[in-house]
């Protein structure tokens, strides 16, 4: 089982300044299981709380990498550990939060709004990130000072 919760309360439309480390939260996938293995599937606002428009996966990553280091303003992202572990720093400009993934079985949600850095990956992981959005460079917020400052001007 995951550690934070399985449901999925529909909060994911929440604006980029409202979100805060509370709404990032663990996800259980289904898991089938037989003698020849597992097969974990999910499906788009359902199993996953918004439309997947991209899927991409982080792999061959070396010893003592930083992954993230940013925030985005519109895209949700779900993160899975399918093979191996890594830790996942989130940050919501006030309080932060540290989550291990280490199961392929089980996803982190992300809304937007949430500075996050990916960390202590194992030897060989592989994690797949599934997006709310197709690939946009102006989504991203990677200046720390200037997140923090945004963040602000919302409370
Ligand atoms: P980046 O998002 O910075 O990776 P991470 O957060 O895992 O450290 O992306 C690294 C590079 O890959 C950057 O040049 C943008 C490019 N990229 C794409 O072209 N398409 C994508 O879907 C993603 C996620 C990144």
């Amino acid at each position: 089982m995951c550690e934070i919760s399985k449901h999925f309360d529909g909060t994911n439309s929440r604006r980029f300044d409202l979100t805060s480390v509370t709404d990032c939260r663990l996800i259980d996938l289904p898991r089938i299981t037989s003698h020849q293995g597992s097969l974990t599937a999910v499906e788009s606002k359902t199993t996953i709380p918004f439309g997947i428009a991209r899927v991409y996966y982080l792999y061959d990553i070396p010893g003592g990498a930083t992954r993230g280091g940013h925030a985005h303003v519109e895209l949700e992202q779900v993160l899975v550990s399918v093979l191996g572990a890594c830790e996942v720093i989130l940050d919501d400009g006030g309080r932060t939060k540290s989550v291990r993934l280490d199961r392929a079985s089980c996803g982190l949600y992300i809304p937007q709004g949430i500075w996050r850095e990916m960390n202590k990956f194992t030897s060989g992981a592989v994690c797949v990130v599934l997006a709310s959005t197709p690939y946009r460079s102006t989504d991203y917020i990677r200046n720390y000072a200037s997140f923090v400052e945004q963040k602000q001007q919302a409370t």
